[in-house]
């Protein structure tokens, strides 16, 4: 089986929540205790090929994840014992291979409840005087007939019972060439019906519910009085694919363990890529403007992020599973994830709002390739006990997918990030590998725009700021917001936004195209013949990027056209700001109309392509082809 090594080295921890837990089924299920205790007891290599009896796999799988439980064949009709079913407990999650065609049974026996099951167990354990000495608060005046009475009333009280589950392994297509498909989803089975108490495919389906998993995840509540049974039934998938599904499965009386979400708008944002790397932002974390409770959100990183190569089939199937992805996944962003050396996350204040969120930022991706991201939370504990007492939920969550994709392998466009001035930066800028590594190019871009920024400080402290409001510029502005408008305007418009030539978007605007790419090939001819020889075409906005980065051709994502307008309204008129309109010259290659409805079609601070409701091209209505009254107007001004 494929990573699923026992974590040995956790046995340690594991071995206090066991004896925890042993207890409780001291309680539930006197007769296994005796053997499960001789096994989990001093002596914990027992194989598990050894057993013969249903050890409690609930307790079996805190020491051992790859445990394959080995089950005395199941008779349904002959036997029905409650030893033959796999019990689970509350909020324990159990996990448990299944061959293909068959139905692995399980009970939930209500906790604190009056389970028959847990009665009859009683009756026994009384037989073998097992109850001296054993605490069990719920039962212990079940002498007292008032009690009794009492026991009988609640017993009758329904309760809600969630019941959830992931498929961790799934069999394999045998020739994956001719099977394209993914292998059938697992069914759950719930009867609440003392009459039968092994739900599957060959029980009555009056007494039964049933849910077919949906990408290796299920969940299911429903209301008991009494045990609920259920089955898990693998389907058998003819000579297609081979091998065992592994599930992991969970009931619990407080909520569900393991979610997943499909209704919500992904809560995954792509914000860039390069080549080989990029830039995942989650939505703002808080909105609280409370600064301790920002703090504490900045310290925590509450998601882990599971990234797979579209490519790739072998996660399908399993898209709402944590523990799928954890197994399938390419990429995975967790503390112990395989190949996470592709990956780093951490927390940034970055973009609209300034809002605590969680950034990942991926290297060593295929370039042209599209991928997945998937956001995840977890917070299973693992056998670790102080989780378990600390009352939190418990369990996992699967958010649903976000596409991305890397650009192409030109190498001329290079994300960057944290940069000390223009700190909302956070895209791919016009590159040559040849000039050096990102933070290299960071630097450079970076200084180019506070370089401009300290002659605009110069003027903004003639501008009476300070003076009392009857003397100021503007009522509604003050300097601080002039300066905050200024950056976002020159950050923008100092560091271009870089995208694929190849890029057929026509909200694009090419640059540089007489120049060669880093590996010294020229653009097509046919290509360049249809356009312009203007400056617009011909250079980069920022003269210094041809001379220094040698980028080549690419295309910009031209600056917002409200960038300007802010920067005008938002500072004294003395400063003369002004901005070109569209139709007129100086518009069309230097801004693109915002227009959030159209997706990501033009540059803001903290911009991302964040889901759009439509996908309209912007308007390309303008028709006048405006020279190069390059975008720096107010820049030269000062
Ligand atoms: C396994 O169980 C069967 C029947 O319950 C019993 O006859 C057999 O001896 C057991 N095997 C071992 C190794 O305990
Ligand atoms: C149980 O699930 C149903 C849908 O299947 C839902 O409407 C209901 O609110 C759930 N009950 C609880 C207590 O969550
Ligand atoms: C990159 O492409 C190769 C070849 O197609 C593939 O084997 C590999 O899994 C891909 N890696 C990623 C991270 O997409
Ligand atoms: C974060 O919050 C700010 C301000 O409330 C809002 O403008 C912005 O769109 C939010 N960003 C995301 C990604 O949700
Ligand atoms: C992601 O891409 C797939 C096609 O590969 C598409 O079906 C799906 O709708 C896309 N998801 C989003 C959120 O755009
Ligand atoms: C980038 O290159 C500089 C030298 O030019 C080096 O000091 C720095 O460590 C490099 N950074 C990374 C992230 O490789
Ligand atoms: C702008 O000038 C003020 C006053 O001279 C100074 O305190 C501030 O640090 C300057 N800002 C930048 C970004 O240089
Ligand atoms: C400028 O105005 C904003 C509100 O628009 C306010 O939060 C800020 O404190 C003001 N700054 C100064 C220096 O008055």
């Amino acid at each position: 089986m494929m990573r699923l090594s026992p974590l040995q080295s956790r046995l340690a921890a594991s071995v206090a929540a066991s004896c925890l837990l042993l207890l409780l089924y001291l309680v539930l299920f006197p007769p296994n205790f005796a053997l499960a205790a001789e096994l989990n007891g001093p002596s914990t290599n027992v194989g598990i090929d050894e057993l013969n009896f249903s050890i409690n796999p609930a307790v079996r799988g805190l020491l051992d994840p790859t445990y394959e439980a080995r089950f005395v064949d199941f008779e349904p009709s002959i036997t029905g014992r409650a030893a033959d079913v796999i019990p689970l407990a509350n909020n324990e999650p159990t996990p448990m291979n299944i061959d293909q065609g068959t139905t692995m049974p399980y009970v939930f026996v209500l906790p604190g409840g009056m389970g028959r099951s847990r009665m009859e167990l009683r009756s026994e354990s009384d037989d073998a005087g097992a109850g001296a000495g054993v605490t069990d608060d719920g039962d212990r005046d079940d002498t007292n007939p008032h009690d009794s009475e009492r026991s009988l009333r609640k017993r009758q009280q329904s309760r809600t019972v969630y019941i959830s589950a992931n498929t961790c392994l799934q069999p394999q297509p045998v020739d994956p060439i001719k099977t394209q498909s993914e292998p059938p989803q697992l069914e759950l089975y719930v009867s609440t019906s003392p009459d039968n108490k092994t739900p599957g495919p060959l029980a009555d389906g009056k007494t039964q519910k049933k849910v077919v998993f949906k990408q290796g995840a299920v969940v299911f509540n429903t209301s008991a009085i009494d045990d609920v049974y259920i089955g898990i039934y693998a389907p058998d998938t003819g000579d297609q694919f081979s091998g065992q599904y592994n599930v992991r499965l969970a009931a619990s009386v407080d909520s569900l363990y393991y979610t997943y979400n499909d209704l919500d708008d992904a809560d995954l944002v792509w914000v860039d890529s390069d080549s080989q790397g990029a830039l995942l932002i989650t939505h703002n974390l808080t909105q609280s403007t409370n600064p301790e409770e920002d703090e504490a959100v900045m310290r925590s990183q509450p998601y882990v992020l599971f990234a797979h190569n579209k490519k790739d089939r072998s996660i399908n199937g399993l898209k709402y599973s944590f523990c799928g992805l954890q197994n399938y996944a390419q990429i995975a962003a967790m503390r112990d994830g395989r190949h996470n050396t592709m990956v780093r996350t951490g927390m940034t204040k970055r973009g609209q709002g300034n809002m605590p969120k969680q950034q990942f930022f991926f290297s060593g991706l295929n370039a042209s390739a599209d991928y997945i991201g998937i956001l995840a939370k977890d917070a299973e504990d693992h056998g670790n006990l102080e989780r378990r007492q600390s009352g939190q939920k418990r369990g996992t969550e699967v958010f649903k997918a976000t596409n991305f994709s890397t650009k192409s392998d030109h190498g001329n466009c290079a994300l960057v990030v944290d940069l000390d001035f223009c700190d909302q930066v956070a895209y791919s800028v016009p590159s040559n590998p040849k000039f050096g590594n990102a933070t290299k190019l960071a630097d450079f871009y970076d200084k180019y725009a506070s370089s401009f920024y300290a002659n605009f400080n110069k003027s903004l402290q003639q501008v009476a700021c300070e003076a009392p409001s009857s003397q100021r510029y503007s009522l509604a502005r003050n300097c601080t917001d002039c300066a905050a408008a200024y950056k976002d305007w020159l950050c923008s418009v100092t560091i271009p936004r870089c995208e694929d030539f190849s890029n057929t978007a026509s909200y694009l605007q090419e640059r540089a195209i007489d120049q060669p790419f880093p590996n010294g090939e020229k653009l097509d001819p046919k290509l360049r013949a249809v356009l312009p020889d203007t400056p617009a075409y011909l250079t980069s906005r920022n003269p210094q990027i041809d001379e220094i980065i040698k980028p080549g051709p690419y295309k910009e994502l031209l600056p917002c056209d409200d960038l300007c307008y802010k920067l005008v309204q938002s500072c004294p008129a003395s400063m003369q700001f002004g901005c070109p309109v569209p139709g007129q010259v100086g518009f069309q290659g230097n801004y693109v109309k915002h227009d959030p409805s159209a997706g990501l079609t033009c540059n803001f601070p903290g911009s991302a392509h964040f889901p759009s409701a439509g996908r309209k091209g912007v308007s390309s209505s303008l028709g006048y082809m405006g020279g190069i009254v390059v975008g720096v107007v107010g820049l030269l001004m000062l």
